[in-house]
């Protein structure tokens, strides 16, 4: 069984986050308590520091209130990023000053045909040797052969189905290379069929767990930071042997996402 221990992340300072427009069930403008969020997003940058990783921080831009979720800006595998197609107008400009962010810091950027919409690894993720990816609100089939050609990966679509579970990110989440825990009513049957075929070890999230966005979890070496509020999953990760940690993401879940979508990992070790 292989374990990843993330190395390095790019987050966003949320100095200029809300929710002023609603493209996902989860939203409510005028909602965030805006220092609230402020805390919270430190509390998350301090631990990721005590646990080694290295944590690297772009300004957030003033009209970008969506900006914060970094994970969603690009697909990264080793120094090269393919960079996201937003579905939406409203994160349409986040593109750009993460491009620069990314040349600046010696990566080499990569684009897909206008035409495929994906929004990095809010809906990309990597199983094993092979890319998993939702498809249906924000990525679309012609997205799923852009990438497997631009990035040289196996690519999986997942049909995603229920509009609260927009990113594969909201109802997916691998702990290791043979367990994954997955929302079954969020895919379509096939899609269901496929995830019980290539994952060994594949557990449901209950309700209350895939609603207190469980599966935006990260898990770096043997720690996986979980949303509070799903003290079920909580219990069930400590049950496999594994240490959780429980963080407070309630501002940003008001925008639909949580811990993993606020983090973008820059690199990994596999072992
Ligand atoms: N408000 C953002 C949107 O709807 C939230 C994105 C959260 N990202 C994620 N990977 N789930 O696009």
């Amino acid at each position: 069984m292989k374990n990843t221990y993330i190395t390095r992340v790019l987050v966003c300072r949320p100095s200029h986050y809300q929710v002023n427009y609603s493209i996902n069930p989860w939203m409510v403008p005028g909602s965030v308590n805006v220092k609230r969020a402020m805390d919270q997003w430190k509390t998350l940058i301090d631990i990721y520091q005590r646990l080694g990783v290295a944590v690297e921080i772009i300004d957030q831009e003033p009209q970008l209130p969506d900006m914060v979720f970094t994970a969603d800006q690009g697909i990264i595998k080793n120094n090269r990023v393919l960079l996201s197609n937003f579905r939406y107008p409203e994160r349409q400009g986040e593109r750009s000053p993460y491009k620069k962010w990314f040349l600046e810091h010696n990566f080499i950027t990569l684009s897909a045909p206008d035409d495929c919409f994906f929004e990095g690894h809010g809906e990309a993720i990597f199983w094993r040797d092979k890319l998993l990816l939702g498809v249906g609100f924000r990525a679309n089939k012609e997205a799923a052969s852009a990438i497997s050609k631009k990035l040289g990966i196996e690519v999986i679509p997942l049909q995603l189905v229920d509009p609260k579970f927009y990113h594969l990110d909201t109802c997916f989440f691998a702990l290791n290379s043979e367990t994954a825990f997955f929302y079954p009513q969020a895919f379509s049957e096939s899609s269901q069929k496929m995830l019980q075929k290539v994952v060994p070890q594949l557990f449901a999230f209950t309700n209350n767990e895939v609603t207190g966005f469980a599966a935006n979890s990260i898990v770096t070496d043997h720690h996986v930071l979980i949303n509070t509020g799903c003290p079920s999953f909580t219990r069930r990760i400590r049950q496999l042997g594994y240490e959780a940690q429980e963080l407070k993401m309630s501002e940003f879940v008001k925008s639909g996402g949580s811990i993993h979508c606020l983090t973008q990992v820059l690199s990994q070790i596999i072992y």
